[in-house]
């Protein structure tokens, strides 16, 4: 099946009571884990560059992959940038028929991240491409829960951001965090309650790595529409690469070291897909 935009895995989601996941990958290896991830367990998926990666894999070979892995699988996928620092960034992939755009202007002062993600939105969607964008911080996991707690979205803001700029589905900051957590975090639930049930758009979660199951399955039951989920994935894919090479010694067969690699990620990706459509219906 060809790429399908963010708007129609986020209205699948909303009919089937699931949460789509959104899961970044930077090389053929992991994009193909959580794609085949997704196709086992009939669940649509996001592919996502996150933006740090997108000069080092390449936007014209991430897009290239994904094409090609949805056109061998049965469920549907999207791809998308995660992140996206400016206009320019998100037209690269927008040009490179990405089906999703991340702008994530969200330490900018309000007027300037409403005007730039206008602006995204307006050519993404003349293309037929959705836009998500971020408001509140969502701060990296080594912080201190009090730090991550200042971030929080206000979700008046949010729903005034949600009319002025026209986009497609909103990150918000409720509690989780991006990386590793320090400490076992604390998500404001009565805050992503408010979101969900008045900002006038989907609600998008980040931070989806090592966050407690039972806390996944929570959101994922109040409604929010998109998962993100990074480091598990690079860390199950850097934990199999240091076991074959203790197991192997320096040089192990080449294809050996990918496919366990690939194969420690499809496992991670599917263990998330069940928490994801626990509830579908
Ligand atoms: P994690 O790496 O913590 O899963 O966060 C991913 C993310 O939110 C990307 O936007």
């Amino acid at each position: 099946m060809a790429l399908v935009n963010y708007n129609e895995l986020l209205k699948y989601a909303k009919e089937h009571r699931i949460t789509v996941g959104a899961f970044n990958s930077l090389n053929m290896e992991t994009l193909q884990a959580v794609v085949t991830a997704a196709d086992k367990m009939n669940a649509p998926l996001i592919v996502q560059t996150y933006h740090a990666h997108v000069d080092f894999a390449g936007a014209d070979y991430m897009q290239a992959i994904a094409d090609v892995a949805s056109r061998n699988v049965n469920t549907k996928i999207a791809m998308g940038l995660d992140h996206g620092r400016s206009y320019e960034q998100a037209k690269l992939c927008i040009d490179n028929n990405y089906t999703g755009v991340m702008i994530d202007l969200a330490s900018e002062d309000y007027d300037y991240n409403v005007k730039e993600t206008r602006k995204v939105v307006e050519t993404a969607h003349a293309r037929g491409i959705s836009v998500e964008a971020e408001l509140g911080t969502i701060a990296d996991a080594d912080r201190s829960l009090e730090e991550i707690a200042q971030g929080y979205t206000d979700p008046e803001i949010a729903r005034r951001f949600v009319k002025d700029t026209g986009i497609d589905c909103l990150a918000v900051s409720v509690g989780t965090a991006h990386g590793m957590y320090k400490f076992t975090p604390k998500i404001n639930f009565e805050l992503l309650k408010e979101l969900v049930d008045t900002v006038p758009c989907p609600i998008v979660v980040h931070g989806g790595s090592n966050t407690p199951d039972e806390d996944v399955e929570k959101m994922v039951e109040m409604g929010i529409a998109k998962l993100n989920v990074g480091t598990d994935f690079f860390n199950a894919y850097e934990d199999a690469v240091r076991r074959v090479f203790q197991e192997k010694g320096d040089h192990p067969d080449i294809m050996y070291l990918l496919a366990e690699a690939r194969e420690a990620v499809e496992k991670v990706a599917v263990h998330k897909l069940e928490l994801l459509t626990k509830f579908r219906v």
